[in-house]
C-alpha cells in the first residue's frame, strides 16, 4: 500500500489502533481520529516510532462540524485519501428497560449517522483516488443478542448503510468492504458501560469476549481486514462462530430467535435499584477479577491496546493535530 493514505476512525486504541499499525506496516500513511486527545497523541507517537507517517485528529464523529472538515484535514496533510475505515464505536450492556432514549440516540449517532456524514464528506477524494470504504460492523448487525439493544440497533443500521453504499457506488470507482466481526480480543470490555446489575453484566460480557475459542485476537483480525481491503473484497466475516451465526439466522431465523429468548432468560435480571458502571470499575469487583483469570488473553490485549491505563482525557478545538 506504498503511497496510499488511510483514515481510521477510532484509531486511538483497540482494533482501530491495530489497524493503523497494520496499514502503516504495509507502507500506507495513516490518519487516526478519536475524541480523547491523550490516547490519540500516544497512539500517533507509537505509530511514528515504528516509522509510520501518522497524523492524529481530535474528532467526535457525532459532531457534524468536526466530521465535515476531517477528510479535508487529511488531504491537506497527505495530498490524497485512499481508504476510509469506519471503525469508531461505543458499547453499552444491560437490559433495555434500564436504558433511556438518549442511550439509543448516542449509539445511532456514533455508529450510523457519524459514518453516514463521514462518507458524504470523504466521497469526492475517494472517488478521485478510486478508493475504498471499509465498515466495521458486527455480528450484532445480524443477530440480536439480549442486553445489547442500542448497540444492535445501531449496528443493524450501519450494516444496511454499508451494503446500500456498496450497491450504489457501482460505477464510481469506489469499493465498499463490509466487515462483520464476531468477538475480538481488543480489550474493549474495559471501556464499555454496564447497566442494571453492572458487575453481573460485566461478568458475562467479559467472559464471552475473552474466550479463545469464540474470539479472535485483534492482530489477526487487523491482518485479515487489511488483506480484504487490498483485494477489494466486498464482504468479510471474522470468526467461525460469526459465520455459523449468520448461516443459522439465514436458514432458520425462528430457531435463532428461540435461542436468544433462552439466553435472555439466563442473563441477569433487572435489580430493584439499577446502577451504571464503566467496565474499568466493574473489572475490580470480585466477579470481574474472577473472569479476568479465565480471559487473560483479553486482559493482555486491554493492556497492549491502551484500554486500561485510563487518565482523564481532555478535548478542545485548539489542538486538532
Ligand atoms: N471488540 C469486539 O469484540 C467487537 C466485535 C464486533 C464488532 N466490533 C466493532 O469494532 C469496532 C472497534 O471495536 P473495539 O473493540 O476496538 O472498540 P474500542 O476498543 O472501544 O475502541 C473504540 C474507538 O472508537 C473511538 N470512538 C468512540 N466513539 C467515538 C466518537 N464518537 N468519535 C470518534 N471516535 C470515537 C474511541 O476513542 P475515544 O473514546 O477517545 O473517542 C476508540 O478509539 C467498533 O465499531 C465495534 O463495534 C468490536
Amino acid at each position: 500500500m506504498d503511497g496510499e493514505v488511510v483514515l481510521v476512525t477510532g484509531g486511538s486504541r483497540g482494533l482501530g489502533l491495530r489497524l493503523a499499525h497494520e496499514f502503516g506496516g504495509r507502507g500506507a500513511s495513516v490518519a487516526i481520529c478519536a475524541r480523547g486527545r491523550e490516547r490519540l497523541t500516544r497512539a500517533v507517537a507509537e505509530l511514528t516510532s515504528q516509522g509510520i507517517d501518522a497524523q492524529g485528529v481530535v474528532c467526535d464523529v457525532t459532531v457534524p462540524e468536526e466530521v465535515e472538515v476531517l477528510p479535508e484535514e487529511v488531504v491537506a496533510r497527505f495530498g490524497r485519501l485512499d481508504v476510509l475505515v469506519l471503525n469508531a464505536g461505543i458499547m453499552r450492556v444491560g437490559p433495555w428497560e434500564t436504558l433511556t432514549e438518549e442511550h439509543f440516540a448516542q449509539a445511532l449517532d456514533s455508529m450510523f449517522l457519524g459514518p453516514l456524514r463521514l462518507v458524504r464528506a470523504a466521497f469526492d477524494p475517494l472517488r478521485e483516488s478510486g478508493g475504498r470504504i471499509v465498515t466495521i460492523t458486527s455480528i450484532g448487525a445480524y443477530l440480536s443478542v439480549p442486553h445489547l439493544m442500542p448497540y444492535t440497533v445501531a449496528k443493524h443500521a450501519e450494516a444496511a448503510l454499508s451494503e446500500s453504499l456498496a450497491a450504489e457506488s457501482a460505477g464510481t470507482g469506489v469499493r465498499v468492504t463490509t466487515v462483520v466481526p464476531g468477538l475480538m480480543r481488543t480489550g474493549s470490555h474495559r471501556g464499555a458501560v454496564f447497566d442494571g446489575s453492572p458487575e453481573r453484566e460485566y461478568a458475562w460480557f467479559a467472559l464471552l469476549a475473552g474466550l479463545p475459542l469464540l474470539s479472535v485476537g485483534a492482530g489477526r483480525a487487523a491482518r485479515r481486514i487489511a488483506d480484504a481491503v487490498e483485494r477489494r473484497r466486498g464482504f468479510l466475516v471474522l470468526t467461525p462462530a460469526a459465520r455459523m451465526g449468520m448461516a443459522a439466522h439465514g436458514l432458520a431465523p425462528g430457531l435463532v430467535q428461540a435461542s436468544m429468548r433462552l439466553i435472555g432468560r439466563v442473563w441477569p435480571d433487572i435489580p430493584s435499584e439499577p446502577r451504571e458502571l464503566p467496565g474499568s470499575e466493574a473489572a475490580r469487583s470480585l466477579k470481574g477479577r474472577a473472569v479476568g483469570v479465565v480471559t487473560f488473553l483479553n486482559e493482555r490485549a486491554a493492556h497492549r491496546l491502551d484500554q486500561v491505563s485510563r487518565t482523564r482525557q481532555t478535548r478542545g478545538v485548539g489542538a486538532r493535530r
